[in-house]
């Protein structure tokens, strides 16, 4: 069936213009010569994808695009934003008010084709059901101190897992308000916590919880965290806990960016987890702060095998030395994530985590076997008919450390 795209732009030489790209490459096209009339034919047709204008006279694209996200009815479509205001604002903006990517006029006719049709692979259907009939394997990524790296680990963990058994995977920000583990992706935020915190607790049903998630063509899907603080209406422990259920019943692994704190929601959702991977830095601030959280755990009966620290270096030099962070926090470090900001700032600026864009990399590496390392049992026993290139390498790399330690 032909892709239904709705052009609207105040121009009539741009309409005709795109008109024509668009119609030869199968695109049905309906054109719309201001704000008003695309919200009419929206109410009227369905449509697969929204080209929009952003200056337009009386009504401009922005607006326009906010009540097509305020709407039920067409939140769900993909929108472009067309514009010759090529400017960093306007990006921003288009964001906020939901579009999906943003083109520069004049366009290249192909890349316009290829943005629609990234785009549209990307918004293809809600997760697959989960392939197991067990529940998911819920890990909590956690530091009371902020900037320790929790979302970066957070994201590039559900990544390796979606890469290394291609499936989709949960990435929850449980941030109550502007947390970033969507941006770490280039989502726009087009669905997000605040979706839910509108509907009342016992409304919450799976459907409700799958169409808030945004996708991601590594079959990452994310649970974002509102923009605005209007927005971000007080999760309850009782809402958190109903959501994560839902969720841990449709996919495999969910895997939390959790705040620096331990609100009602927080503790909700480190009760659901399965693992907690408690993140520290070299300094002593954050092992001030790893001290305070674990006496918590123990308080609250968190047993040991929960917990897996994590020592990561986010500064060059200068950090304290393993065995003395061991002694302070009276626990075993078991995993070292080194300084690599020449990975991690690019990865920011694409929106494109070290595990996807180089999963060759020394990096990209450690991410892939600490997927490996914190799956669930019966996926690490059993080999896969049909591996996927993670996996390859992950076996691989554990062959050759067992060759290496008995040699
Ligand atoms: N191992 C590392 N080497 C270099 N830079 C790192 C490393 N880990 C994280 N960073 C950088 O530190 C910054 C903070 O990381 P991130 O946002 O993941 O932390 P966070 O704990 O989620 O912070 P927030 O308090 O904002 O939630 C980012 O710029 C990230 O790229
Ligand atoms: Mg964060």
């Amino acid at each position: 069936m032909d892709t239904r795209v709705l052009l609207v732009d105040d121009d009539e030489v741009i309409r005709k213009l795109i008109e024509s790209i668009l119609t030869k490459q199968g695109f049905s096209v309906t054109l719309a010569e201001d704000g008003p009339v695309a919200l009419t034919a929206l109410a009227s047709a369905r449509f697969d994808i929204l080209l929009l204008d952003v200056m337009m006279p009386g009504m401009d694209g922005f607006t326009v695009c906010r009540q097509v996200r305020a709407n039920p009815a067409t939140r769900h479509i993909p929108v472009v934003m067309l514009t010759a205001l090529d400017s960093v604002e306007n990006k921003v903006k288009g964001f906020e008010v939901g579009a999906d990517d943003y083109i520069a006029k004049p366009c290249d006719a192909l890349e316009l084709v290829a943005r629609m049709n990234a785009l549209l692979r990307r918004m293809e259907g809600p997760p697959e059901a989960s392939l197991d009939s067990e529940p998911a394997r819920t890990i909590a990524v956690f530091s009371l101190r902020g900037g320790s790296g929790v979302t970066t680990i957070s994201v590039n963990l559900a990544a390796g897992l979606a890469q290394l058994w291609g499936m989709h995977v949960a990435l929850v920000d449980m941030v109550a308000v502007a947390g970033q583990s969507a941006l770490f992706l280039n989502q726009s935020l087009r669905n997000t916590w605040a979706d839910l915190c509108k509907i009342p607790t016992d409304e919450i049903d799976p459907d409700v919880v799958l169409s808030a998630m945004l996708a991601h063509q590594s079959r990452v899907q994310t649970l974002a965290s509102p923009p605005r603080l209007e927005q971000g209406d007080l999760l309850s422990g009782e809402k958190t806990n109903k959501v994560l259920d839902h969720l841990s019943a449709s996919y495999p692994y969910v895997v939390l960016d959790m705040p620096h704190n331990l609100s009602e929601s927080s503790l909700a959702a480190l009760d659901h987890s399965d693992v907690i991977l408690h993140i520290v830095q070299p300094e002593i601030v954050s092992l001030r702060a790893a001290s305070l959280a674990l006496d918590t755990f123990e308080a609250i009966h968190y047993t040991d095998k929960k917990i897996y620290t994590i020592l990561n270096w986010t500064f060059p030099r200068q950090g304290l030395a393993l065995k003395d962070i061991e002694r302070l926090i009276k626990t075993r470090i078991d995993l070292v994530l080194p300084y690599a900001a020449d990975e991690f700032i690019p990865a920011l600026n694409l929106g494109n985590p070290p595990v996807l864009q180089n999963p060759e990399s020394p990096l990209g590496a450690i991410f892939e076997d600490m997927a490996m390392s914190l799956s669930k049992d019966e996926h690490r026993a059993k080999q896969s008919p049909q591996p996927t290139p993670a996996w390859k390498r992950v076996t691989e790399r554990s062959r050759k450390r067992k060759q290496a330690q008995a040699g």
